[in-house]
């Protein structure tokens, strides 16, 4: 499974025609370092509504084996157009009779590779595969409301929208943060005017 996204012009969500493509496929045993390092990266760890202690390397491993048995999560590596790992999405929480889905998306780890579109793309491809490949009707995720480049990315760049606001609900850096539900309907994305060249579609 290899998906490619390209940026699009919409009238309705604001997107950089110039963006990057990027690649989603299955995480690979060859990928946990990067997973390692990834979920290890300080800015990622700030961010991220899920906390865990830091990753071992033996713990990865354990936890890549009992996570393919898991039928109701799907994680995608996020890659370059060149083939090199820069994040990580995927579904959590498939719900076969509702059609909903989960999601999230982190990029980072090994390079400097934030605030250049790349996440814009992942979320693009993310929607592509979910609807158009999987079938679902809803993705939802939640973000810290102070997560600014995370709201640009789903809610400006890619026509998600704020479902509600729960207030102080995370215990993050010393303090409580408030969490924006986000989400996205099959017919809110299929209602964005994709770009004129149909490379999303
Ligand atoms: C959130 C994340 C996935 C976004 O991906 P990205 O590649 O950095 O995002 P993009 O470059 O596609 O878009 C980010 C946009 O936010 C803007 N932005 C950045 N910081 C911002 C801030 N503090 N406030 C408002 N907008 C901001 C950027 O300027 C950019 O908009 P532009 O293209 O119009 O200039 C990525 O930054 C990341 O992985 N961060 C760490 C983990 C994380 O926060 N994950 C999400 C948890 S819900």
């Amino acid at each position: 499974m290899s998906m490619t996204s390209h940026w699009s012009r919409s009238r309705e969500v604001t997107v950089n025609e110039s963006g990057p493509v990027v690649e989603l496929r299955p995480v690979e045993r060859d990928d946990l370092a990067f997973m390692k390092a990834l979920s290890n990266d300080p800015h990622v760890r700030e961010r991220v509504v899920g906390w865990d202690w830091p990753l071992t390397m033996a713990g990865q491993e354990a936890w890549f084996t009992t996570s393919l048995q898991n039928p109701t999560t799907r994680r995608l590596i996020v890659q370059t157009a060149e083939g090199q790992p820069i994040g990580l999405t995927g579904l959590w929480d498939v719900d076969w009779r509702n059609r909903t889905a989960l999601t999230g998306l982190k990029l980072g780890g090994t390079a400097d590779v934030r605030n250049r579109g790349y996440g814009t793309s992942a979320i693009r491809a993310l929607m592509d595969f979910a609807f158009l490949d999987v079938g679902l009707n809803r993705l939802y995720s939640t973000i810290f409301a102070d997560n600014g480049a995370s709201h640009a990315a789903y809610v400006r760049k890619s026509g998600w929208t704020e479902e509600g606001r729960l207030r102080e609900h995370v215990w993050r850096g010393g303090r409580y943060v408030d969490l924006i539900q986000i989400g996205i309907l099959r017919s809110d994305y299929d209602a964005i005017p994709w770009d004129d060249h149909g490379d999303t579609r």
